[in-house]
């Protein structure tokens, strides 16, 4: 490593955009990467501790108890930042999900694809421990604290495999049109729904409990201190019942609090809503959503076309 990287990383440890290691796997090509432990700085744990420490108050209030119980499961470490091999030593015997170290944005094929082996794209840098509250890019925290303990629920990892089997169908569909440009406006439209309904059910969805009370399980909130509380309490959220062709074509912005929230019945219901969205994709019924946010990058579309010619 030369001198200047070198001070650079001994510096800023891995703090999210500040990190040397990530700039150079990512400078490289690689998606892949390990966990280089020994770079997180004595800031980059105690960021770790702050950011567990103020949540548990909150986890109690409004996480699901699935999470709770996959909280549990996982012994996360209150001082310092987790390894991801401890996490899937406690994780893969109960659904075979594994977090695998990435060095960022994934291309939204390739993210899929993952899920479908069961693997979980999980961002190893944290946050500036001066901006605690939410912010659009993942870290280990959101990750790690929001997304894994949900993995350790058997129906909720199904799910997730759902969503890889989706996009390979998907991909499947667009490598069988021949027109170049009907076959990108499919895709892209595609690929858009996949991210709504990701977004409305993995990353910021509610549930209704047994008893009837509303919950969270999507990991934008469980990571969130503020949106947390904001997303079951606040009056001003609009709270809709989960219906696949309301979210396929609800746009999202990832850079403020969301107004609207999409509700789902169980975990068996997020599973059967996945089930049904490869459906919808074979049927060619997502082939015309609304357009806008979020933008379906040029990579995501070729990871997609990628998988389709293989
Ligand atoms: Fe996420």
């Amino acid at each position: 490593m030369a001198p200047a990287a070198h001070s650079l990383a001994a510096g800023s440890g891995l703090t999210t955009t500040k990190a040397a290691f990530i700039e150079q796997a990512r400078a490289h090509g690689d998606v892949y990467i390990h966990q280089p432990y020994e770079l997180y700085s004595a800031e980059n744990h105690a960021t770790w501790g702050r950011l567990l420490a103020r949540m548990h108050e909150r986890w109690e209030r409004f996480a699901n108890h699935r999470y709770l119980q996959g909280l549990e499961a996982l012994h996360l470490p209150a001082e310092r930042v987790p390894r991801l091999e401890e996490i899937n030593r406690f994780m893969q015997p109960l659904t075979g999900f594994v977090a695998r170290p990435v060095s960022g944005y994934v291309p939204s094929y390739v993210f899929f694809d993952c899920l479908r082996r069961r693997e979980f794209p999980t961002t190893v840098t944290i946050r500036d421990g001066s901006h605690l509250e939410y912010l659009p890019e993942p870290d280990i925290f959101h990750d790690v604290a929001g997304h894994v303990p949900m993995h350790t629920d058997r129906a909720f990892a199904d799910a997730l495999v759902r969503f890889g089997e989706c996009a390979a169908a998907a991909a499947e569909i667009a490598s069988r049109i021949a027109d170049e440009h009907e076959k990108l406006r499919r895709l892209t439209s595609n690929i858009r729904a996949m991210s709504r309904f990701f977004w409305f059910s993995i990353e910021f969805g509610l549930m209704r409990g047994a008893e009837g009370a509303l919950k969270a399980y999507g990991s934008g909130l469980l990571s969130s201190f503020g949106e947390l509380e904001h997303a079951i309490l606040a009056p001003a959220v609009d709270r809709a019942p989960f219906e696949i062709a309301r979210v396929v074509n609800q746009p999202f912005e990832i850079d403020h609090y969301q107004p609207r929230l999409f509700v789902v019945d169980g975990f068996d219901h997020l599973y059967a809503l996945a089930d049904e969205l490869e459906d919808w994709i074979v049927q060619g019924r997502l082939d015309d959503v609304a357009g806008g946010d979020p933008p379906v990058s040029e990579s995501d579309l070729r990871s997609f076309l990628e998988a389709g010619a293989v």
